[in-house]
């Protein structure tokens, strides 16, 4: 998958776990070496485990201490939300080990930022370096034992899933700025949000309407699978047709299969929610009693062969008698199942973030596409584009399958979406923030977000452009997530093309990178396929989105940064025969960034250069007075976007 080692350096947002066991040196004396030796090898065990199970690495067991890194080789995009879940999860497990729990109360210190990461060759080990990793250490110090406390980073990012205690201020030795803590109080039950309306989307909405009537009248299975970018809006979608659906069909049946990127570790995991929708198990239901239950279901109504079927669902969720083998009869067995609660009335079947899935679960899926009976079945499929890279023809050649693209969400949309989260129809600064966001509702959020927790009132120009620049973390990871998944050739295509702009050349990448024209030119195919880039000219691509590009650039380290703006300058010199008028601005541009001006404090690394506008400067507007101090309304919330 990931192949980020063709970059000997890179800059990247990660999140850093640090734990330690206090009281351990007095422990150390109190026990016989061996004892504390077998003690710290369970320890790691556990603690190697957990995080690999959130999609970690662990980097480092100093003594008692254990430090993990998420966002390191691969970026999620929830790295955050990882961290504190393994955070939780680590503590919950050694304090209730029987060895562990009494005598090893660990304490976890988790913080988000930038570092630079290093592949050591021979190892293949990464080093990382950056304050944030000091930062980790110094918050995990500061915890009360079986607590974890995060720094700011974490806390803005993950506030949607989890909740914290108010902010203290530490000190932390040989730091100028006191460091804000945030002690984590556990997961939320019900991610908080208060919801927009639906803007925009009517054509999508309707569609997925006609769909489903056409699917209950016509009693005929149909896949729709939505599909589209992280923080497109899939899901919000999905509730509008949801809350819609009981006004044409009263009696119908909706249960919704999650899939989840980390922490799985059934493949059919999220089936389960489906079964104990469909027939009506609760939580806590013991596993001898889902047999019975699901029979039961099963029987009532007149099910042929209810006992072997109701043991393979039992066993698809982990409550079944022994492991499932047979594949091909657990695939008819769930078929049946679907055409069979569909005869008590239409049934709408939600698969999740379909992406994340596992392979058996996609092959399933597909499998119970192809009904034998008339069903008034309607699978709803919400999925990244990633989804295609792994099955180029995902529901094609089937007859009753329904590919909507989302597109990008109309410019007036998000500016009605804009105006509501920030209060203020400032055109200014709307104006801002919905080309920044280029259609994509869950960046518009973000940035307003961020907006308004870094400024205080909109008449600040200078803090609301500043606000602006720095891109929020949560965006920021969902675009790296994509970027890791390219192959090494197609991501350094990207990350070279971002050090000319929005826009970039076959030729100047070839050029600057030392690469012959043909192989840059197949990759940008690639790279169009993955929807990255468009093709806008003959030999030119543009970013598809101004994000992509802006991630891309941040990725490169200072160093390499100088030595392409050089490189670049020096091509478009080269070009410039008879254009030096028109392309000087832009090679001085270059030439300035490879002197490389030192970054101020405020330069943090995350915050981006822009290229130059051709033609007019860049001019600074003067907002006008706001009326009252800014408050965020609806707070967005941030599932598995
Ligand atoms: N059409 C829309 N109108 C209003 N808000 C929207 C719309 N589409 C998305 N949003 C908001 O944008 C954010 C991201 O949308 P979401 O549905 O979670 O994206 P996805 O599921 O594609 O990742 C959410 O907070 C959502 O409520
Ligand atoms: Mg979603």
């Amino acid at each position: 998958m990931s192949q980020t080692s063709a970059m000997p350096e890179e800059r990247r947002v990660v999140t850093v776990l640090f734990a330690d066991v206090m009281g351990s040196t007095a422990l150390g004396e109190e026990l016989d070496p061996e004892d504390m030796r077998a003690l710290l090898a369970l320890y790691y065990a556990t603690a190697k485990d957990v995080v690999a199970q959130h999609g970690g690495t662990v980097e480092k067991f100093i003594g008692d201490a254990v430090m993990a890194v998420f966002g390191l080789q691969q970026a999620h995009g929830d790295d955050p939300e990882r961290a504190l879940s393994a955070a939780l999860e680590l503590r919950d497990r050694v304090r209730s080990d029987a060895k562990l729990g009494e005598r090893f109360p660990i304490r976890i210190g988790v913080n988000t930022g930038e570092v630079v990461a290093a592949r050591e060759h021979d190892a293949g080990d990464f080093l990382v370096t950056g304050d944030v990793v000091n930062v980790a250490a110094r918050l995990q110090q500061a915890a009360a034992p079986w607590s974890v406390m995060c720094g700011e980073r974490t806390a803005r990012a993950a506030r949607a899933t989890f909740a914290f205690a108010d902010r203290i201020s530490l000190d932390a030795k040989g730091k100028r700025q006191p460091v804000s803590a945030y002690a984590l109080n556990g997961r939320l039950d019900r991610p908080s949000a208060l919801r927009v309306p639906l803007l925009g989307r009517d054509a999508d909405l309707e569609q997925l309407e006609l769909v489903a009537r056409r699917a209950f009248a016509e009693q005929r299975p149909f896949l729709v699978s939505v599909i589209a970018p992280a923080g497109t809006g899939k899901t919000r979608l999905l509730e509008e047709f949801l809350d819609r659906l009981p006004r044409t069909h009263e009696n119908a049946q909706v249960a919704i299969a999650q899939c989840l990127p980390y922490g799985q570790r059934l493949t059919y995991w999220p089936l389960r929610a489906v079964l104990y929708r469909l027939v009506g198990l609760t939580e806590d239901a013991l596993p001898t009693q889902v047999r019975e239950q699901i029979a039961a279901w099963l029987a009532r109504n007149d099910f042929a062969g209810h006992g072997a079927t109701a043991n393979l669902l039992a066993a698809t969720v982990g409550a079944g008698e022994g492991e499932v083998t047979d594949r091909a009869a657990l695939f008819s067995a769930w078929r049946d199942t679907i055409e069979f609660a569909s005869t008590r009335g239409p049934l709408v079947l939600v698969f999740e973030d379909l992406h994340w899935s596992a392979d058996s679960l996609l092959d399933l899926v597909e499998y119970v596409m192809q009904p034998r009976a008339d069903a008034p079945v309607l699978m709803i499929a919400l999925t990244r584009p990633e989804l295609l890279d792994r099955r180029p023809n995902w529901g094609g050649g089937r007859r009753n399958h329904l590919a909507l693209t989302l597109e990008p969400l109309a410019e007036s949309a998000v500016t009605r979406l804009v105006e509501h989260l920030l209060e203020s129809a400032r055109p200014d600064v709307v104006q801002r923030i919905v080309k920044r966001s280029e259609g994509n509702p869950f960046y518009a959020g973000e940035l307003v977000r961020s907006l308004i927790e870094r400024t205080s009132s909109l008449t600040d120009v200078r803090a609301v452009e500043e606000a602006l620049a720095n891109l929020p973390d949560t965006v920021q990871a969902t675009v790296l997530a994509r970027l890791d998944l390219l192959d090494a050739s197609s991501r350094r295509v990207l990350q070279v093309g971002a050090v000319f702009g929005r826009t970039f050349r076959v030729r100047g990448v070839a050029e600057v990178d030392g690469l012959d024209d043909a192989s840059v030119a197949l990759l940008c195919q690639d790279l169009i396929i993955k929807d990255l880039v468009r093709h806008v000219g003959s030999d030119d691509y543009t970013f598809r989105h101004i994000l992509i590009r802006e991630v891309a650039y941040q990725t490169l380290t200072r160093g390499e940064r100088a030595r392409l703006h050089a490189a670049a300058g020096r091509w478009l010199e080269a070009q410039a025969t008879g254009r030096e008028e028109a392309l000087a601005e832009l090679i001085a541009y270059h030439y300035r960034e490879a002197v490389g001006r030192v970054p101020r404090e405020a330069a943090r690394s995350h915050r981006f250069v822009h290229p130059p506008c051709t033609g007019s400067r860049r001019r600074r507007k003067r907002l006008p007075p706001a009326p009252r101090r800014l408050r965020p309304r609806g707070t967005f919330e941030r599932r598995s976007s």
